[in-house]
């Protein structure tokens, strides 16, 4: 039997799933604060963690980030639902305190985008997908921007403020070892 934990489960709790959340009125099985960190399961706990609209609410996501990895096991999924930027709902809720585009992850690739010193938390993307406004779906932009990694590039730069997205969604592997749980936020400097 898969062991998912789904992270800010709200009340739609994903079936089957372990469901954490900070609010008593939500479904969650366990309450628990996800900007106070380790989160209280022991490392490779789960096969599979969702955290759908919940990543954009958290003060630190290097260090979430890190417990995701921490707590899916080798070889597991970890998957993430938040808004485009340029959606309505990025910026109209007044508990986002974060605002993402599509390579807003790329900081955990294997290649970090030569930011390596933020985390040693790495995971291999398995997919990115980008959800348009309907219009624009409905032209058949969307199935551009997920088809052509090139043309979401130049999307991103040169179009997303008049073809606005909605929401993203991703899929990654945890890769290598697991940070531990305790080390502090900071990375120490090597010298
Ligand atoms: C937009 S809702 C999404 C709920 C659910 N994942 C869904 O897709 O329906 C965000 C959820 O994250 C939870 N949340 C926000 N900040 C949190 C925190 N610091 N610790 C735990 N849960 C948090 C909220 O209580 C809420 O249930």
């Amino acid at each position: 039997m898969q062991r998912t934990l789904d992270v800010g489960c709200g009340v739609n709790k994903y079936k089957g799933a372990l469901g954490i959340d900070i609010n008593p009125a939500t479904a969650a099985d366990v309450l628990c604060d996800l900007d106070r960190f380790p989160y209280p399961f022991a490392d490779a706990s789960f096969d599979s963690l969702r955290a759908i609209h919940v990543i954009e609410h958290l003060t630190d996501v290097i260090r979430a980030m890190e417990e995701f990895h921490r707590l899916v096991r080798p070889g597991g999924r970890v998957r993430i639902e938040t808004p485009h930027y340029t959606d309505f709902s990025s910026f109209c809720d007044p508990t986002h305190k974060h605002h993402l585009n599509s390579f807003s992850f790329r900081y955990f690739g294997p290649n970090d985008a030569g930011f390596g010193y933020y985390t040693k938390a790495k995971f291999r993307e398995i997919f990115v997908r980008v959800r348009l406004l309907s219009f624009w779906r409905c032209l058949g932009l969307e199935l551009l921007v997920n088809t052509f990694p090139r043309f979401r590039r130049f999307w991103e730069h040169y179009l997303c403020y008049v073809v606005r997205g909605k929401s993203m969604e991703f899929e990654f592997e945890p890769l290598g070892p697991a940070v531990p749980a305790g080390r502090p936020t900071a990375l120490p400097a090597s010298r």
